[in-house]
């Protein structure tokens, strides 16, 4: 579904589904040249991250495994707690491995500066992170975010994958979801 769809519960549309896609092959592109060569695995966080994770692969013009890991922090809040939790770990064994962990938002940063010790201490060759969009102002913790999509204002987004309550995912664009659904 489209914005337009479910207008009353939206404030803004922030980010187009097309505008995003155009985003995507631009990210596509840098990574397939700054990783020719190099022994790459992208890395899934779910559910948030399963859109860009799908339109990115696509997008990219090499051959690349993919892996996912499930974390909780949010659950039905629209804050993060700080407290993430392993829900499903990784399939694939990263000692070695060139990884680049492919999220839908970077909020608080809490989640990710865990991810990112995790994999280090996993003995991966390097880890780096794209995030389709960013929260400037939210942040807590500074993440070295190597690709990213669209900084956007600290307002609570659903769409293209991110949930209020496991709703909204599917909307295919990035909007601000109205106060009056969750307050
Ligand atoms: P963190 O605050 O950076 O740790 O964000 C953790 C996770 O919370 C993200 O990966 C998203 O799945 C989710 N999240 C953060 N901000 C939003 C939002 O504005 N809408 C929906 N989910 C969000
Ligand atoms: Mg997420």
């Amino acid at each position: 579904m489209r914005a337009a769809d479910i207008a009353d519960d939206l404030t803004d549309v922030l980010v187009t589904e097309e505008q995003i896609h155009e985003k995507l092959r631009e990210l596509a592109q840098q990574v397939a040249v700054d990783y020719e060569g190099k022994d790459l695995v992208l890395v899934g966080v779910l559910k948030g991250a399963i859109m860009v994770m799908s339109d990115f692969i696509r997008a990219l013009p090499i051959l690349v495994p993919l892996d996912f890991m499930a974390v909780s922090s949010y659950g039905a809040s629209t804050k993060s707690s700080g407290v993430v939790q392993i829900r499903k770990d990784l399939d694939t064994d990263i000692h070695d491995k060139h990884v680049l962990i492919v999220e839908d938002i970077i909020d608080s940063g809490l989640t990710l500066s865990w991810l990112l010790e995790n994999f280090a201490s996993r003995g991966a060759a390097s880890v780096e992170v794209l995030a389709l969009l960013r929260k400037p102002e939210a942040a807590k913790v500074e993440i070295d975010c190597r690709y990213v999509g669209f900084d956007i204002p600290n307002d609570f987004v659903v769409g293209y994958g991110l949930d209020y309550n496991e709703s909204y995912r599917n909307l295919r664009d990035v909007a601000v979801l109205a106060p009056h659904v969750y307050s």
